[in-house]
């Protein structure tokens, strides 16, 4: 068992280099099967959902390996199309290698992704588009056992939810269909555009991405690139909430501070100075904070659900109290329990959330159950009076580069302890 542990009341002094975005580094691995070229994916983060996605890639007949911070990927000798599920299981957006395979080679079996840490995860809106555009899927002993029929069509799909995985799915699912595929109600996220940058460079046809509307043009066959992904908008939010609870002044660069536009308006309104410019953002906090008053979890443009558990831990000790709903994912409220053992005044009632401000949370021995929320338990320990540890990090360890290396950079008393 991994676990920091950290002596609370450092403020944050100094600059953080921000790597690119698992949620786009990971499509983009998912979409690099779709040519037999070499692809180049430049300033990537070492983490454990990127290395789990290269080692289903090779499952699959990919040669994939590290170059510095690139990612190196030859799909020429992709032949498998099924996914293991001990791999699947470990990995939810396994789920998007799906849309890949099928376009790669007409057919796929994937283990049925269960819910995960944050909810239930249902992939009706994935399948459902699928099969409009003519692939055959049967669920067969926890598998889905997908072929593209031989009348594969393009098809004017509707998503019942602007689903970010279901979009990026049917997109690649789209890529190689003779004519035009419409998506209507598309997630808008930022990694969209991404990929939609991404297959255009391999020499697809896609426009529309970051709207609500997306039409693909079938072509024969993709080419190689080299890309860098976008930074990773998730990180740098993590960390400029860091800074605001702890005070100090950081500054991120290799950032787009466009992509959090929502949580940099919120911040502002809780006394911190912020400005932006020449991919930096920088973020001068003096300490106690004012609350937020009302936060809302949305859809891209919105507040993002991958935030709301930080930003919580930013109110339990702001000035006043901070009504949070959380509207995409049904449990998404987990840390609670734990900032609670520090002292927290958080109320839960099913997706709302009411945060009463406290002077100071408190050093408390504490347990990560999921990613963002064991993130937000990093940033409660560096605010709290004391030493506390912060244990389970391996969830950690799915989206963030080890925090304590970056973090002790600006200041943060923070070492990891790997048993
Ligand atoms: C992506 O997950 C991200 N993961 C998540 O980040 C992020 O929280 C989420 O988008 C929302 O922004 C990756 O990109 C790898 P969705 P995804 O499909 O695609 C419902 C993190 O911490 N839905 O946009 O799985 C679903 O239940 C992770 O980095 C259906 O009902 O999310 C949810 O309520 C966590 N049916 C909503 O849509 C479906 O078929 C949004 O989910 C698909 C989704």
């Amino acid at each position: 068992m991994s676990k920091y542990i950290i002596q609370g009341g450092n403020a944050l002094e100094g600059s953080i280099p921000v790597k690119g975005a698992k949620n786009s580094v990971l499509p983009l691995l998912a979409a690099s099967i779709l040519t037999q070229e070499p692809i180049l994916l430049q300033n990537c983060p070492h983490i454990a959902d990127v290395e789990n996605m290269m080692r289903i890639l090779r499952e699959l007949g990919c040669r994939t390996h590290w170059q510095g911070d690139s990612i190196f990927v030859d799909a020429s000798d992709v032949t498998n199309g099924e996914i293991p599920s001990a791999l699947a299981g470990e990995l939810r957006s396994s789920i998007f290698l799906l849309g890949a395979l099928l376009s790669r080679l007409k057919w796929a079996k994937v283990a049925y992704p269960g819910g995960c840490d944050i909810g239930m995860r249902p992939i009706d809106i994935h399948l459902r588009g699928l099969r409009e555009l003519g692939v055959q899927i049967k669920e067969e002993a926890g598998y889905l056992l997908c072929e593209v029929a031989s009348d594969a069509r393009t098809a004017d799909i509707v998503l019942d939810l602007p689903s970010v995985g279901a979009t990026e799915n049917l997109m690649m699912a789209s890529v190689f269909c003779k004519g035009k595929t419409v998506l209507r109600n598309c997630a808008k996220e930022p990694e969209i555009v991404d990929l939609q940058d991404f297959l255009n460079a391999m020499g697809a046809s896609v426009r529309g991405a970051g709207g609500s509307v997306i039409v693909i043009e079938g072509v024969d066959e993709l080419h190689g690139t080299v890309h860098t992904p976008i930074p990773d908008r998730i990180v740098a939010g993590t960390y400029l909430i860091g800074a605001a609870m702890c005070g100090g002044n950081l500054t991120l660069e290799r950032v787009r501070a466009e992509h959090i536009a929502s949580l940099l308006a919120k911040l502002s309104k809780t006394a911190c100075k912020i400005t932006t410019g020449n991919g930096k953002i920088n973020l001068i906090s003096k300490g106690r904070l004012n609350s937020l008053d009302w936060i809302e979890t949305t859809f891209y443009p919105g507040f993002p659900t991958d935030l709301q558990t930080q930003v919580l831990t930013m109110q339990t000790i702001a000035r006043g109290t901070c009504v949070i709903v959380e509207n995409i994912f049904e449990t998404r409220f987990r840390p609670v329990g734990e900032l609670r053992k520090m002292g927290a005044d958080i109320t839960v009632r099913d997706k709302v959330a009411v945060v009463r401000g406290v002077e100071s949370l408190h050093a408390a021995n504490v347990t990560a159950a999921d990613l963002r929320g064991g993130a937000s338990l990093v940033l409660a320990a560096m605010a709290a009076h004391g030493k506390s540890e912060v244990r389970e990090i391996r969830h950690i360890d799915r989206g963030y580069e080890d925090m304590s290396v970056l973090l002790r950079t600006v200041g943060v008393d923070i070492q990891r302890k790997d048993e």
